[in-house]
């Protein structure tokens, strides 16, 4: 087939913070870049990003970034790579004093320093008291962030390829990636986008569950396009609840709303969190809280008619705080229910919200995996960051926080070590056919007529599947379940189709591509999930309920041939300072 072919120094798939940051360093620094994006980029889940950036910045309370180090090793339950650990905690003063210079309107104190928030799990002095260590532009901080580093990436002349679908990476013979092909979603054309250097910047895989807080477009379209191209993904059977999604709707209300001095309470009128957690109460990790929630429920403490949700409080705040700290959660929970929190308690539960696995990366963002059983090595010419990727500094458990941190950090360091690629490697290599006639494949596939079931239901199936085999609580029975069902409707997948071809708009090939990746995802999560026999940190077997360092201080990694399993160790050593070894996790 006789189509478009463009050549960039860099492509970058993904226009949300990670990848329009990376774009952002590499256009400054003259590299001829491309973002391709399903979604006019503003519109990338970026720009839902609610209560802010961690960065110890000490502007409220005293801080420094070892001490934010110490938070995120243990938020991580000390499956975390301490190096890359290090390496975020130390940039993130930087990268976000850079946005502000960037023009990001975060919001401030009375001394015109940036307001900052406390957010779960985080403390002083090594498990102290609380700190207040979250960058916030009120409630929206994820939108302005998004909003001022497109507007930057126009002025630096970054090329953006909007509404336009990543299908496949192109790898040749070597393994070395050498670009994608895309496919233009208002004309169907396919492109074959060549480049150099590909950074992975497509986000999560939050679609995977029913009830969730990220946008429909979250799919898991890069780390599918990873497993496709041979790259295993590491640590997927840790995926987070944000605890307090709008019950039976899964919108997100920032855990800001916790922060700002709102707290949960359970059918009795309980502040139940104090029991769950003494010293931090409705500040503990996600894990923590989540858990406590499905408890509180599970054992009839729930609220409403069917007592099926817990009640977040907010009236004692008083109207001025949540109309100017809080003003979008106030908006959602008008618009969605009806009810002003600054009046009425917001009924809450646990909701599926952030991937801590993904695509393996070392902290320059290259996407490393190991050869023959021996040490890791970069697969040339790939990189990854953000919820993609798994560089991995969330482990087991994100913090609050540490995801537009991430985005940032990671999104920077991948384009200066591309710059230096660059720098070493001035040419094009040739491209390889076979690759691209595999991903064009897949576009031809979804022409044909289906004979089986719509995509559609094939979908909700899979999340309900995932949510009732592979929710907050697992165990060996629930999840070997979870592998069967996943892999027969990966079979049903096949024979699906998009039922009268003759009245339907390319959207709908876009969603049936989305399924084949979600479907990828859902594999790796399950069969990742069943062999971690412990509990650490999201990841919670109630037939394994303790944690287990002697065999489970591990990275899995799942590899779609065969869909196998595989192990590496943890990066325990930091870059400049001691590590911090593994200790009973309590809040
Ligand atoms: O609760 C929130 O505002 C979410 C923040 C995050 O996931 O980092």
């Amino acid at each position: 087939m006789d189509i478009p072919r463009r050549k960039f120094d860099t492509l970058i798939i993904g226009a949300g913070g990670g990848g329009l940051r990376a774009a952002l360093q590499l256009s400054r620094a003259e590299a001829h870049v491309a973002v391709v994006s399903k979604v006019f980029p503003t519109r990338s889940h970026t720009v839902a990003a609610q209560g802010g950036v961690n960065a110890a910045l000490a502007n409220v309370l005293p801080d420094n970034w070892h001490w934010h180090m110490f938070d995120t090793v243990k938020g991580s339950d000390y499956l975390g790579d301490q190096d890359a650990i290090e390496y975020m905690c130390r940039a993130a003063p930087r990268v976000v004093y850079e946005l502000e210079h960037m023009g990001v309107p975060f919001s401030r104190l009375d001394n015109g320093r940036i307001y900052q928030r406390a957010f779960g799990g985080q403390s002083r002095d090594f498990g102290g008291e609380q700190a207040a260590r979250t960058c916030a532009a009120a409630d929206r901080t994820g939108h302005a962030i998004l909003h001022s580093l497109y507007q930057q990436n126009i002025r630096a002349r970054t090329h953006f390829f909007d509404e336009y679908f990543a299908v496949d990476l192109i790898r040749d013979d070597e393994g070395v990636v050498l670009g994608a092909v895309a496919l233009e979603i208002a004309t169907g054309e396919p492109i074959v986008i060549e480049a150099k250097t590909t950074l992975l910047a497509t986000g999560g895989a939050g679609q995977l569950f029913r009830t969730n807080t990220n946008a429909l477009i979250n799919t898991g379209d890069g780390m599918a396009m990873a497993l496709r191209a041979g790259i295993p993904l590491q640590d997927m059977e840790f995926f987070q609840f944000h605890p307090t999604g709008i019950a039976g709707k899964g919108m997100l209300i920032t855990e800001g709303a916790r922060g700002e001095g709102g707290y949960l309470i359970n059918s009795e009128g309980e502040r139940f969190m104090e029991r769950y957690a003494p010293k931090a109460k409705d500040l503990a990790s996600r894990d923590v809280v989540s858990r406590a929630i499905a408890i509180e429920v599970r054992e009839g403490r729930g609220c409403g008619p069917n007592r099926d949700h817990v009640l977040l409080k907010l009236d004692h705040l008083g109207v001025d705080i949540v109309a100017r700290r809080l003003p979008g959660i106030r908006d959602t929970v008008r618009t969605f229910l009806h009810i002003d929190p600054a009046e009425t308690p917001i009924p809450v539960y646990p909701t599926a919200h952030y991937t801590m696995g993904g695509i393996p990366t070392d902290r320059f963002g290259q996407v490393v995996v190991p050869e023959h059983n021996g040490p890791e090595e970069p697969v040339v010419g790939l990189y990854a960051a953000g919820e993609c990727a798994c560089v991995s500094v969330h482990g087991a458990n994100r913090l609050g926080g540490n995801s537009l941190l991430d985005i940032l950090v990671f999104g920077r360091a991948a384009a200066n070590h591309i710059i230096e690629f660059l720098r070493e490697n001035r040419y094009h290599r040739p491209l390889d056919e076979t690759s691209i006639e595999r991903a064009l494949a897949r576009l031809v596939r979804w022409d044909q007529p289906g004979r089986g079931e719509t995509v559609d239901g094939l979908r909700q199936e899979l999340q309900k599947v995932m949510e009732e085999d592979c929710g907050v609580f697992r165990n060996e029975e629930t999840l070997r379940q979870g592998t069967q069902r996943v892999a027969a409707i990966a079979e049903r997948l096949q024979d699906a189709g998009i039922r009268d071809h003759s009245k339907v708009f390319n959207t709908a090939r876009i969603e049936a591509l989305e399924l084949e990746n979600l479907v990828e995802v859902a594999l790796a999560t399950v069969h990742s999930a069943l062999e971690r026999k412990e509990s650490r940190g999201a990841h919670s077997r109630v037939d394994f309920p303790d944690r287990d360092d002697i065999h489970w201080m591990r990275h899995t990694l799942f590899y779609r041939d065969g869909r196998r399993l595989d192990y590496k160790p943890v990066r325990i050593k930091p870059i400049t300072v001691e590590p911090f070894p593994p200790k009973e996790r309590v809040y």
